[in-house]
């Protein structure tokens, strides 16, 4: 099938190529300089494992190219929407600046029996609205809610292998066919047994939010038993483990430490507050207040132990951050708690040197005012402390013997219980983290 996909980031680009990697032809159309530029010579802009030997195969396979010009799209069966709707600067709800503007620009392009499909992530109602524009333009055009549910890291695994597929359609044999028209394009993917849930539009818009709803909060959960742990001598790691083993809380994302955050979970569920608030549901989320609240107050609380360890000031003390990402394996640094405490210890007058194996662009862009080493030695070189915020494999792996002898002063801050405290300890290092008061 011929299909374009409008908007090339993190989840754009992975689903132009997984698409075409299933045999559509795919044009991507993406309006950024940059982006467009890098990805049209099979290069990818960002870092995620995998997706630039599948783009560079589907470009030479001659099934994807990309383009700046949604006049391009105009052959595509099938359009699906994957812009961003990141947080309205000052404001919870989500921006739908992008959204509006790609419906804009598809309208004019769009041919009679066109499927447009929604992946980005929207307040519920978006895609009423949307089905609305596209009846009022007049074109047999049909709109299909399709929620995309990939990790980053992982995106292409999760885009080609997906625990489900969620698929939101409008009323009657119209809604229905559109659905249909999704299925032929899935169609390898559904043979392989994949569930397919097929809804009506707000249940699909939901099962997204809810989604990430539920994880911030299992995440935020075991962080506010870190703090119950930091006041009652307990061990978050052990409570994380020893409930983990009952199989109806699951121990997936019940890692404790500093937070949550990128351009997913943290700008959702504000989205998310925001969107009941004006659908005058407020009260049924009003927890997730808490879970932001909690989330936010991490990276206060890693703040705060760095600062009284190096003696309540750290004006002129060099601290040595690894980590700048979300989370690792992704060069990710929207909302990343590692370099909002980064930040937060430069503003206090600490001397931040920053290293990360793959989001150091990023955070050279978004936080120039940090110092940065393009290794872990450079940046810990004369350190009087050790920051580990993002849990890349190559920290874990760290010889802190080896790293002893170039810093100024041996303590390791571990925000991510990625490292083993005997280990460093014997190694002559202080140790510290959150929620393990006595490890
Ligand atoms: N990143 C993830 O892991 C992930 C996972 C699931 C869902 N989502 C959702 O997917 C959506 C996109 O997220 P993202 O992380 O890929 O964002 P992103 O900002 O990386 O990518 C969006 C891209 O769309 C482009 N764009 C905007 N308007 C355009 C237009 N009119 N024409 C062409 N290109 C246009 C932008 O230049 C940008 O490159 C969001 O709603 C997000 O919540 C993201």
């Amino acid at each position: 099938m011929k299909l374009s996909v409008i908007g090339c980031g993190y989840l754009g680009a992975v689903h132009a190529a997984a698409m075409a990697r299933l045999g559509h032809t795919v044009v991507g159309v993406e309006n950024d300089e940059r982006r467009y530029e890098a990805l049209s010579k099979g290069e990818v802009p960002f870092y995620e494992p995998g997706l630039p030997e599948m783009i560079t195969a589907e470009i030479e396979a001659g099934r994807l190219t990309f383009t700046r010009d949604i006049a391009d799209a105009t052959d595509a069966e099938v359009h699906f929407v994957c812009v961003g709707t990141p947080q309205t600067p000052g404001r919870h709800a989500a921006d739908m600046t992008y959204v509006n503007g790609a419906i804009d620009g598809l309208l004019p392009v769009l041919r009679p029996g066109a499927v447009v499909v929604g992946k980005s992530t929207v307040p519920v109602g978006t895609a009423a609205g949307i089905a609305e524009r596209l009846d009022e333009h007049g074109t047999d055009v049909s709109l299909v809610w399709n929620p995309e549910f990939l990790r980053e890291g992982f995106a292409v695994q999760d885009t080609l292998e997906p625990d489900r597929i969620v698929m939101g359609v409008g009323p009657g044999e119209r809604g229905q066919q559109a659905g249909k028209v999704l299925q032929e394009v899935y169609a390898d993917i559904l043979d392989t047994g994949t569930p397919l849930v097929v809804t009506d539009f707000p249940t699909a818009e939901l099962v997204k939010t809810a989604a990430n709803a539920f994880l911030a909060t299992k995440i935020s959960f075991i962080n506010a038993m870190a703090e119950l742990c930091e006041t009652t001598g307990g061990d978050v790691t052990k409570l994380s483990e020893a409930l983990g083993h009952d199989a109806r809380i699951g121990r997936r994302f019940l890692n404790s430490g500093i937070g949550f955050g990128g351009g997913c979970l943290p700008k959702d569920i504000r989205a998310f507050m925001a969107r009941a608030g004006e659908l005058g549901a407020d009260q049924a989320l009003t927890f997730l207040r808490e879970v932001d609240a909690i989330n936010l107050r991490r990276r206060d609380a890693a703040v705060g132990v760095v600062m009284a360890w190096l003696g309540g000031r750290v004006v002129g003390k060099r601290i040595a951050v690894l980590g700048a990402a979300f989370k690792p394996d992704s060069d990710d640094i929207r909302d990343s708690p590692a370099l909002s405490i980064a930040e937060a210890l430069h503003v206090r007058g600490a001397d931040v040197v920053l290293h990360d194996p793959k989001a150091l662009a990023n955070a050279r862009r978004k936080s120039p005012q940090l110092g940065y080493a393009d290794t872990v030695e450079q940046a810990a070189h004369g350190a009087d402390a050790v920051l580990v915020l993002t849990e890349w494999q190559q920290f874990r792996d760290l010889d802190p013997a080896v790293l002893g002898e170039i810093v100024a002063g041996k303590r390791v801050f571990d925000g991510r219980h990625a490292l083993d405290p005997d280990r460093w300890r014997a190694a002559g290092w202080e140790y510290k983290t959150l929620g393990r008061p006595h490890a």
